[in-house]
């Protein structure tokens, strides 16, 4: 049978001599909003890194629809934590969002009427059309985050992951963002969200990957959110968040 979802086969990832995952396997259906949890240094993000090859593994495959993922990258969208991006760097929202259009458009190539009508969609789609000539150095946390998922949407992709979208984002940057995924995982995408807090609004997600190096628990939320799992997950260092997540 053919699968039409996200597959991580004996994943493992070594940074010199510390094994930063270990036999991470994984199955990631379309149309359920998922989330990574785990503690900080626990490889959430090795794990989105490893799966885009943007560090090598030590060994394992990811494939989506029975291909490797590794060839079909244009499908993939893909939002790195905030720490992780230079917000120094000189570019307007206009720029951000349309470097979701470069892989379509070539480098150095005008965009077309369609690329340009997509990157103003999207702009639109997160509340951001205002900012269009704005530094992106000049926004708040959450305007930032919005952009840089108006960027994924420009790209139309079937994959689309974020790394702690949720960080220094404002209430209403927080609505956005999860009435975006759960538009998209109602159109058959394939969503996964790194979320390292536990909080209420852990209950959005569908599906979850409990990490600490390995999987302690994954699938349905209420089955993850298990006490006994939380506990070998964050050994005891996590004040529980309110049974009613779960
Ligand atoms: N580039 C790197 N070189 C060496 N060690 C790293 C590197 N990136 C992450 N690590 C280590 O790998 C482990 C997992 O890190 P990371 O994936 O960033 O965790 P998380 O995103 O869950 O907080 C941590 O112990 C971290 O210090
Ligand atoms: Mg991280």
């Amino acid at each position: 049978m053919s699968d039409q979802g996200l597959t991580v086969s004996h994943l493992g990832v070594y940074y010199r001599r510390l094994e930063a995952l270990h036999n991470i396997n994984l199955s990631i259906q379309p149309g359920r909003l998922t989330g990574i949890i785990g503690p900080n240094g626990a490889g959430k993000s090795t794990l989105m890194k490893g799966m885009l090859g943007l560090i090598p593994l030590t060994q394992g495959t990811v494939s989506y629809q029975d291909r490797p993922l590794l060839q079909q990258l244009e499908k993939v969208a893909y939002v790195p934590q905030r720490s992780q991006i230079d917000w120094t760097y000189p570019v307007t929202v206009w720029d951000v969002v349309m470097m979701g259009r470069v892989r379509q458009t070539g480098w150095l190539k005008w965009f077309s009427a369609y690329s340009r009508r997509m990157g103003l969609e999207a702009l639109q789609r997160v509340d951001m059309s205002a900012y269009i000539d704005r530094p992106i150095g000049e926004l708040s946390g959450g305007q930032q985050q919005r952009v840089f998922l108006a960027r994924s949407l420009a790209q139309d992709a079937d994959i689309f992951l974020f790394d702690e979208p949720f960080v220094g984002v404002d209430q209403k940057t927080e609505n956005i963002l999860f009435s975006i995924f759960r538009e998209l995982v109602a159109n058959g995408k394939i969503v996964i969200v790194v979320n390292h807090d536990l909080g209420e609004s852990i209950t959005h997600f569908d599906d979850l990957i409990l990490l600490n190096r390995e999987i302690i628990a994954a699938g349905k939320r209420q089955f993850v959110l298990q006490e006994t799992h939380l506990t070998q997950a964050y050994r005891g260092k996590v004040t529980f968040f309110n049974q009613k997540a779960a």
